[in-house]
């Protein structure tokens, strides 16, 4: 009879001993919560594929975020759905656009709050591109003048991080220089770097109405196949100004996760997008999957592969969670 010397059983024989030798833990620090906001009052509409989420306007926006910081949740991602769309998306950068009134709601309201904007054109273009379309095709250097304005629109308003996601190249460079142009030189940029074209944005399109009328993104956003490239692209956003960088989606790309975390240290987020939320909550209600321990695992096997922060659709549960663990 052989008799193992070396025994890994011996640190999982109790739940003591496991959480003693445990590597990764989640953390409330780590946790971003995404909301949508949307022009109006006391309006609070599901998200049909995003069960728990919500459109928001601005005064029940300030309820949610208040509930957040109060489970310990350091910090929101704003989305912003627009009054009317045009071809050169406008609400994005006007002064009294439905993004720029929420961070002023935010910050008149809740002091310690960390409001992070994600900076993009799709939500606010009749076309739903992340730019200005000319001839078919997304015009990189006249977005960038779009993107800039709306990076510092959001800094006017009070942001405390603007989170670009739109992939133009020197997208990066062109909003720190317009930032420190107009003062605002200690504004962190949380750079969207490792964004692949993917179909786990499904339901995000609905909840953000941000669906490109024609084609798709795949001349922008990144050829899920590649990951050396994802290397440069966070080189580039680094070099340009970023101080934060993102992998998204997170739980097919977690090699991508942990390859930018290893070679740069900088502080890395991950997004755990509307497709991979959608897909454990349809399981779950289905009786399929048990969702709060999917959910842990999930959010775990993302900062074990390197992530010092998550964005999550589990936030509020997560944080609920955490706290009833006692951590
Ligand atoms: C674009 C943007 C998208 C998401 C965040 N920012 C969608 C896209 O690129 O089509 C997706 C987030 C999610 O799926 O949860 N501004």
């Amino acid at each position: 009879m052989y008799h193992p010397l070396f025994r890994p059983r011996r640190l999982r024989a109790t739940e003591t001993i496991r959480r003693m030798v445990r590597e990764a833990h989640l953390r409330v620090d780590a946790l971003i919560l995404p909301l949508f906001v949307v022009h109006g009052r006391g309006v609070r509409r599901e998200i049909a594929s995003m069960p728990d989420n919500f459109q928001l306007s601005v005064d029940e926006l300030v309820k949610e975020a208040k509930e957040a910081a109060a489970l310990g949740i350091p910090a929101v991602l704003l989305f912003g759905l627009p009054a009317t769309k045009d071809g050169v998306g406008s609400e994005a950068y006007a002064r009294d656009g439905i993004v720029q009134q929420a961070v002023r709601a935010l910050k008149d309201s809740i002091s310690d709050l960390v409001v992070i904007t994600d900076v993009c054109l799709c939500e606010y273009t009749s076309h739903g591109h992340c730019g200005i379309v000319d001839r078919g095709r997304v015009q990189n250097e006249p977005t960038l003048e779009l993107l800039a304005r709306t990076a510092v629109s959001h800094a006017e308003a009070g942001a405390d991080v603007v989170a670009p996601s739109d992939m133009m190249d020197g997208r990066v460079g062109a909003i720190r220089e317009a930032l420190e142009e107009a003062g605002y030189d200690e504004k962190p940029i949380l750079a969207y770097s490792a964004k692949y074209a993917s179909a786990f944005y499904g339901p995000f399109r609905e909840a953000a109405d941000s669906a490109p009328q024609f084609g798709d993104r795949c001349a922008y956003q990144m050829d899920p196949a590649n990951a050396d490239e994802a290397i440069r692209e966070v080189a580039l956003d680094l070099e340009e100004g970023a101080d934060m960088v993102m992998v998204k989606p997170a739980l097919a790309y977690l090699d991508v996760l942990w390859r930018i975390k290893a070679e740069f240290g900088v502080p890395v987020a991950a997004y755990n997008v509307s497709g991979e939320f959608a897909m454990v909550k349809a399981a779950a209600r289905l009786g399929w999957l048990d969702e709060e321990r999917t959910m842990m695992e999930i959010l775990t096997s993302i900062v074990r592969a390197g992530a010092d922060l998550v964005l999550t659709y589990y936030a509020r549960d997560a944080a609920r969670l955490l706290r009833a663990q006692g951590r």
